[in-house]
């Protein structure tokens, strides 16, 4: 019995199965109207009638809506699906095997959209990753190579100024010292910004001593313990791949400084069979991820971790409860062939 219902229900468009539904009931009001008319009419009384009739309309409306119902379910199957999807829940999909064939075709349709929207929207963000680190590498090389040499001439200038100033000219000495003083804050400044960019030392010498690196000048002067395992990374990885891996951990451990109020940082590095895994793990107070990235007027820290992540064939996974600390990790394939060096 089932087995007929499902395949005429696999068979018939909701057109027809409208059709035959509201064929059905009407035919079988008018015989069932004319059998009782014929049989009956003369012997009833009012009462009687009226009680017919409101049994046959009820009736009527039953059926109705049973075999209504049957046949817009696949309907409403996707709208539920599209419910979800503009609810944010991008990797939903309907199910194909509907039953209705101009469904199933709609349904079919409707997935294939959402899959190429969705490879569309990863697409450009990985484009927008690369032309931002491209953007960064160029302003980051211009203030070094313009900027902080016209600063440091401008600085040995103000020294040689100072030097030939004759005896007795406090007041010019003075006002040399000052602009000294500007100078050199403004060359740390320039410094600062230049390594937020985008350090040398991961384009020079690569991930681990860039890591190393940021760790001791930046996270640990900030007043964060960190210990840092790094294991099996001791040549050069793909261009992307270290720029990944370092943007990922960099954003970690800002966000354990700014959010987590964490006291330790652990920093694991393992690179072993074709993958690497970083590991970054604080003792914070910890979030809700589920929460942190849903409703889109947040940080984009996390949403960048994640693309980032996808940009080189990774996954990135954030484990946090609040009051239990977070722990970030990303794992990702080492080789994944030549011809996306672009950093
Ligand atoms: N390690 C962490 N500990 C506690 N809360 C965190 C942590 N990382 C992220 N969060 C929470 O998730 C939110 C989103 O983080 P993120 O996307 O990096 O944005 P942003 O850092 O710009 O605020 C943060 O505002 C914070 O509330
Ligand atoms: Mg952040």
């Amino acid at each position: 019995m089932e087995r007929a219902f499902r395949r005429l229900d696999a068979r018939l468009t909701i057109f027809e199965k409208v059709l035959i539904a509201n064929s059905v009931i009407i035919a079988g009001g008018a015989v069932l109207g004319t059998w009782l008319t014929v049989n009956f009419a003369a012997r009833f009384a009012v009462g009687l009638a009226v009680s017919f009739f409101i049994t046959g309309v009820t009736i009527t409306l039953v059926v109705n809506y049973v075999l209504l119902k049957f046949a817009f379910h696949p309907l409403f199957e996707l709208r539920s699906t599209m419910e979800q999807v503009q609810a944010g829940n991008f990797a939903a999909r309907t199910r194909s095997e509907l039953g209705d064939p101009d469904i199933r075709l709609l349904a079919r349709t409707f997935n294939d959209t959402l899959d190429r929207l969705d490879s569309y929207r990863r697409s450009v963000s990985a484009q927008i990753l690369r032309a931002q680190e491209e953007e960064r590498k160029r302003i980051a090389r211009e203030l070094h190579d313009e900027t902080s040499q016209a600063l440091t001439s401008l600085m040995i200038a103000l020294e040689v100024a100072t030097d030939r100033l004759p005896e007795g000219a406090d007041q010019a000495t003075e006002q040399l010292r000052r602009a000294k003083g500007i100078v050199a804050r403004t060359l740390e400044e320039v410094k600062r910004v230049t390594v937020e960019l985008r350090p040398t030392v991961l384009d020079d010498l690569g991930l681990a001593p860039a890591i190393r690196w940021y760790v001791k000048h930046y996270v640990e002067p900030a007043g964060l313990a960190v210990s840092l395992d790094i294991q099996g990374l001791e040549g050069r990885l793909e261009a992307e791949l270290e720029t990944a891996v370092f943007r990922v951990v960099q954003e970690a451990l800002t966000n354990a400084l700014r959010h987590a109020h964490a006291s330790r940082v652990g920093v694991e590095l393992l690179a072993e069979n074709g993958t690497l895994r970083a590991t970054i793990r604080d003792d914070g107070r910890g979030f809700d991820p589920a929460r942190a990235t849903g409703d889109g007027d947040r940080g984009l820290g996390l949403v960048g971790m994640r693309e980032r992540a996808s940009l080189v064939g990774g996954e990135l996974a954030i484990t946090s409860s609040p009051g239990a600390g977070t722990q970030v990790e990303l794992v990702a394939p080492l080789n994944r062939g030549s011809g996306r060096a672009a950093g």
